[in-house]
């Protein structure tokens, strides 16, 4: 592992003397790294992801580093996982992406463990999309949204729904990284070419600075045969191969428990592995300098050419095919997708029209 020039993400000084509202992707890719906007995704719901943007952020945050995690999913998970009801809140995420003109920064609130800022969800938060639909420049929405938020974070990290919609790409376009998180499970790779395909129209066509950072696999289970099967084959697929986290996290009841109790699992039980593996995956996480992320990105892009595929796989592998037929996912189609009229959208929809 690379060593970590802390210094990277310390650019206050920087970001300070940013001006207030930065036309958007105007960014210094070097000056982006002052804080790291980590996109937490995957199309499939129950695999970590919130469970990973809790932690990984309460970890970084106990490091000394200051968080900010957005909840965009309108099921609140995020949101209830940190103790915070979203019925008693008077702002949320949905003002944010419901008003054409609204901001981030009145929707911040902090919690109970220092460092550690919410912009909290709602359940109101489902119905923006259709909301979202007459909106100018609707797929910017949140990266107009963010004004100077940046400057006072290290990280922030963004815990996205569980399907590619306008709120998830809202997401990919103001990140500039991506962290998939993968169960340890046999259909955990299903879904995985259509997600890249999206990454990639939107590096392409929105958000050229994006980076593809990292592949986590949660509740990986010692005793089955297939945690250990997904984690072999992520190993040897070239597109998630040169990404993957080192750190793996363990099925940990403590984890599901401390959701239950409000708080982050290293607050709630100290000792118990979860917290062992999300410290571990902060330190990895922190470690990785902007240098480190555009190789790990450039690795993927290779790998996600078919030549790549081939050479390493000799052509499409068992149990990496686009088709997704599992009943964990929400791939949205044209027909249930409002908002894909042009744009991005517009790409996304003949892409899951062709699928
Ligand atoms: N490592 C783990 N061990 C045990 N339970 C977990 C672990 N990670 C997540 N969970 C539980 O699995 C469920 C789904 O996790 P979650 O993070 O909400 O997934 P997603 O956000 O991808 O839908 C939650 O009930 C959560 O508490
Ligand atoms: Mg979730």
């Amino acid at each position: 592992m690379l060593a970590a020039p802390a210094a990277r993400f310390n650019g206050r000084e920087k970001c300070f003397s940013r001006p207030l509202f930065l036309p958007i992707h105007s960014y210094d890719p070097e000056e982006k790294m002052g804080c790291r906007i980590v996109g937490s995704m995957n199309q499939k719901g129950g695999v970590g992801k919130t469970t990973t943007a809790i932690n990984l952020g309460a970890a970084i945050a106990e490091a000394g580093k200051r968080v900010l995690l957005i909840d965009l999913d309108p099921q609140a998970h995020l949101t209830r996982g940190l103790g915070i009801d979203p019925v008693d809140l008077e702002r949320s995420m949905y003002d944010v992406m419901t008003d054409p003109r609204g901001q981030l920064d009145p929707v911040i609130i902090p919690t109970k463990w220092r460092g550690l800022d919410i912009a909290p969800s709602h359940i109101d938060l489902s119905g923006a999309e259709v909301e979202m639909v007459p909106m100018f420049g609707r797929e910017a929405r949140l990266a107009r949204a963010l004004g100077d938020v940046p400057s006072r974070y290290d990280f922030i990290i963004i815990d996205c729904q569980p399907s590619l919609s306008l709120l998830t790409i809202n997401a990919m376009n103001c990140s500039t990284e991506i962290f998939i998180m993968m169960q340890a499970h046999p259909f955990a790779l299903e879904g995985l070419d259509k997600l890249y395909e999206v990454y990639e129209l939107v590096s392409e066509q929105m958000n050229p600075d994006l980076l593809f950072s990292g592949v986590l696999v949660t509740m990986f289970d010692t005793r089955t045969k297939v945690s250990h099967e997904v984690v072999r084959k992520l190993k040897a697929d070239p597109r998630t191969s040169h990404v993957l986290f080192e750190t793996i996290v363990r099925t940990n009841i403590k984890i599901a428990e401390s959701q239950g109790a409000g708080m982050p699992v290293i607050h709630y039980d100290v000792e118990c592995h979860g917290a062992y593996a999300y410290r571990a995956l902060a330190q990895e996480v922190m470690s990785l300098d902007l240098e480190a992320i555009r190789r790990r990105d450039n690795e993927v892009r290779a790998g996600l050419s078919q030549e790549g595929r081939e050479a390493v796989l000799g052509g499409e592998p068992e149990g990496f095919k686009a088709e997704d037929n599992s009943p964990q996912t929400d791939i949205r189609t044209a027909e249930t997708q409002p908002i894909a009229t042009d744009g991005v959208a517009d790409a996304l929809r003949k892409h899951t029209d062709a699928a």
